[in-house]
């Protein structure tokens, strides 16, 4: 048998893997486990070259002593093999399945779904599962049924047609992994969910970061039916609908402040456990739960459980996937790309409450996003800033830390925009902020709308004093953008949005600080404490405010600011501001000029 080697230095080149030789036990092994933990660290060469044969060339008590090599072989090769070692070492470990000790049989077994089994694996499988299903109790039929949950394709779904016995579990495995090859289907948006008569207890959780809910119940109080909807409760982090006939989902996707939509099926009480077998299966074998998937579902429905508190018992998780089955066996389980989930999540007094959850991804209302950054918002969020700033003609937005655009697009989609500038110190996410903004094909009043990505510091913006509407940004919060500075940033932030702002023009941004602008100029209008995901920012609003419009505080502490701007040099300057003692008005930005012109060549030139 000849391995080929692939792009070696690339794998030992690897941080997670071994690079330096290490010598191979000779001496004999207190366990399998044990010789596995020495060998798993070996070179790749090293276990095949040495260790195969010499696992190949042995006595058969010899070959059992050292069958640890075939589970390191498959682990090591599933994770660091080239595609022709692969396939290699798959038609080693088909060979084994034919080895005449069960142990032997039962590592390669084991292992041969890491590598993947192929077409002739799965039949070698089978072909075993045939001599040995007289024993269906036996060690080895588990190990057989647990290799097909992973491999079994159409010629174990013929056999279980058949009538092969095989475990539940097994049969549900293999009938959800063909339904997914075959065409993974999903949610279906536009199939009209039932509203199975007499369920006056159906309701619709549309969740989200806990301080946006008020924002997701004004858009389903604007934009959905009244005649199909009735919005019947708002608490942190939901907003409870009660459908009043049959809807679409697509009728949900079409508002952008939610974050997951969710169907609630029922509760389990106590601590996770054997007790929940019966009423968590029952939940998911639900009239409510079957007639959401089946019609809400393009091919077979499947579904995966998920556990919002993390650990749970994997015992009791096969048991309650085995009731589902036994009471329902049109539903299947399969964690891979699953278009359903179950989710089991924490509520009130030892109650936990068990919701169907579509699984959209991507997230249908994100078609635009050609690309992504790491620190891009969350999209809901932007969506609500969006509708926080609300609507107003002729609007000229900035965001300063653009990213990947999120805002901008969000505040586009709302109407009325004449133009958008983006600024980001990252030249990534000015790439695909622009390529996400282009996407989105966002329309603009009566002309196209102008646009500029710039990449440059925001205080290097070039930006016409006074020229902006909206300024709408969701700042480095200090966490996954590092910033030395953040009280410096942000004073620096609000200065620049009070020199760029026209008077009456709004300021929307996410404040992880409990800081203020010191700048009486702007005026705050809205604050709302936000959990951005286990820890808290504040979403505000200010409203720049004209000089003839502020009081008589105001007139004199900006005074008082002049004075001071005369003794200290800003720190900030924009790159068109005028020295304010010259006379002459400033040219405006070469992106603002006239008004936002939309000529071919402004729309060249503003992309740069
Ligand atoms: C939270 S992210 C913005 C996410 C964005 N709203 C989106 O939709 O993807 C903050 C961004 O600020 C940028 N940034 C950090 N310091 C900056 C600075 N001084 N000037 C301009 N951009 C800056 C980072 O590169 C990062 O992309």
């Amino acid at each position: 048998m000849k391995l080929v080697y692939g792009r070696l230095s690339a794998v030992y080149g690897s941080p997670t893997y071994a690079t330096h030789r290490r010598e191979s036990p000779h001496f004999p092994m207190k366990s399998d486990q044990d010789l596995y933990k020495q060998l798993r660290d070996l070179p790749k060469e090293e276990l095949w070259a040495r260790e195969v044969p010499r696992f190949d060339a042995a006595q058969a008590r010899e070959r059992l002593e050292r069958v640890a090599v075939i589970r390191a072989v498959g682990m090591i090769f599933s994770r660091f093999g080239t595609d022709e070692e692969q396939a290699v070492v798959r038609a080693w470990l088909i060979n084994l399945l034919k080895d005449p000790q069960e142990k032997i049989r039962r590592y390669a077994l084991a292992a041969l779904p890491k590598i993947g089994a192929g077409e002739v694996g799965e039949r070698e499988i089978l072909a075993l599962l045939k001599t040995r299903n007289k024993d269906k109790e036996g060690r080895e039929t588990r190990y057989l049924g647990r290799a097909l949950e992973k491999v079994g394709g159409e010629a174990t779904l013929a056999l279980i047609e058949e009538g092969i016995e095989l475990p539940a579990m097994t049969v549900q495995k293999v009938k959800a992994g063909v339904s997914r090859r075959e065409d993974a289907g999903g949610v279906l948006l536009d199939a009209l969910l039932p509203l199975r008569h007499g369920d006056a207890d159906m309701r619709v959780l549309l969740r989200c970061r806990r301080g946006l809910e008020d924002f997701v119940r004004d858009e389903a109080a604007e934009k959905l039916s009244t005649m199909q909807w009735m919005i019947e409760s708002t608490k942190p982090g939901c907003v409870t609908l009660k459908p009043l006939k049959e809807f679409k989902l697509a009728s949900l996707y079409q508002l952008r402040c939610f974050a997951t939509v969710a169907f609630p099926l029922g509760t389990v009480s106590g601590e996770e456990g054997p007790k929940w077998v019966e009423p968590l299966a029952r939940c998911i074998a639900s009239e409510r739960a079957r007639d959401l998937m089946l019609s809400g579902t393009e091919n077979a429905p499947r579904y995966r459980l998920e556990f919002a508190g993390g650990g749970h018992q994997r015992g009791a998780i096969r048991q309650v996937i085995d009731r589902a089955y036994a009471l329902c066996p049109e539903i299947l389980n399969d964690a891979r790309k699953a278009p359903w989930s179950i989710d089991v999540m924490a509520a009130n007094r030892g109650e936990s409450s068990v919701e169907l959850r579509p699984r959209l991804y991507p997230d249908p209302r994100l078609g635009y996003r050609q690309d992504d950054i790491a620190a891009a918002s969350h999209p809901p969020l932007a969506a609500c800033m969006a509708s926080l700033a609300g609507f107003c003609d002729d609007e000229v937005i900035w965001d300063p830390f653009c990213g990947s655009g999120l805002e901008l697009i969000e505040r586009g989609r709302l109407g009325g925009v004449t133009a958008v500038h983006g600024t980001d110190l990252d030249p990534k996410a000015i790439e695909v902020a622009r390529a996400n903004f282009e996407a989105a094909k966002i329309e603009g009043m009566e002309t196209e709308i102008t646009s500029s990505f710039t990449e440059c510091d925001f205080r290097d913006a070039p930006i016409t004093p006074g020229s902006i509407s909206l300024i709408i940004t969701n700042p480095p919060l200090g966490r996954r953008v590092r910033i030395k500075d953040m009280q410096g940033l942000f004073a620096d932030l609000y200065a620049a949005a009070s020199r760029a702002l026209r008077p009456g023009g709004r300021l929307v941004l996410v404040n992880p600080l409990r800081t203020e602008p010191q700048d009486p100029t702007l005026h705050r209008e809205y604050q709302q404490t936000v959990d951005l995901g286990g820890f808290n920012c504040r979403l505000e609003m200010y409203r720049k405010v004209g000089a003839g419009k502020l009081g008589k505080s105001f007139k004199t502490s900006l005074k008082g600011q002049a004075e001071k701007k005369k003794q200290a040099t800003s720190k900030l300057k924009f790159k068109n501001e005028p020295d304010e003692k010259k006379a002459p008005a400033p040219a405006p930005a070469w992106w603002s000029k006239g008004g936002h012109s939309n000529s071919r060549e402004t729309r060249r030139r503003a992309r740069i």
